[in-house]
């Protein structure tokens, strides 16, 4: 399945706390990098590897090494921003390729107004982070753009994650392997998932 729920108790504590609001600021985004980290490395699990020799103070041995040339992290601003200090503890030489989408609040349709994403990405597995996956035209959005570079591999991590977005991506993108921390019920009237945690943007940078 490209649709992965990462149900771990770590994750899900500290969802827990992520969601409430009374949750202030510094701790939303302590929590959010956090459970980014998890999510991460569950979510790189698959990335292939070749043997390498390693001599260690006793012996010579055989060890793994990472087999693709290149990392690239790419965080759907705003949100994804609180994503990328997570991400980047674990994949400290990965490239980062930010995109700029906003959801039209009218249409709810996606707007791209930003993207730096490096050129010949034949040999990249490429890491498209968004705290809120919703009616996933932001994120399905972000994964044309990145496609169009030709990548080896998109990975796809969210925090939390709405039935409809979860339906949208696997259909437009089957392709695409989606970690995400939790699965939630629904979407409300105004595409705003539910329980859900509020925005997320606003909650990490202190806008509303
Ligand atoms: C939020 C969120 C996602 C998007 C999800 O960002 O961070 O990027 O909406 O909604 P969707 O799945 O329906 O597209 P928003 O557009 O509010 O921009 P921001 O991060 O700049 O606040």
């Amino acid at each position: 399945m490209p649709f992965h729920v990462v149900d771990h108790p770590l994750i899900q504590h500290k969802l827990a706390i992520l969601r409430d609001k009374d949750t202030s600021m510094r701790k939303f985004r302590e929590l959010v990098s956090e459970i980014t980290l998890l999510l991460a490395y569950e979510s790189t699990r698959r990335l292939p590897t070749i043997p390498v020799e390693v001599e260690t103070p006793l012996c010579r041995t055989t060890g793994a090494t990472l087999d693709c040339v290149d990392l690239v992290i790419s965080p759907i601003l705003r949100a994804g921003l609180g994503m990328l200090p997570g991400m980047m503890e674990i994949m400290p030489t990965a490239r980062i390729a930010y995109i700029g989408i906003k959801r039209d609040e009218s249409t709810k349709e996606p707007q791209t107004y930003y993207f730096n994403v490096p050129n010949h990405l034949e040999n990249t597995v490429v890491l498209v982070v968004d705290p809120m996956l919703a009616t996933g035209g932001s994120l399905c959005g972000a994964i044309e753009l990145v496609k169009r570079k030709n990548p080896r591999e998109i990975i796809a991590l969210c925090l939390i994650a709405s039935p409809e977005g979860r339906d949208r991506v696997l259909e437009d993108h089957p392709d695409v392997s989606v970690f995400v921390g939790a699965l939630d019920e629904r979407l409300d009237e105004n595409c705003f998932i539910v329980p859900g945690l509020g925005d997320a943007g606003d909650r990490m940078f202190g806008t509303s």
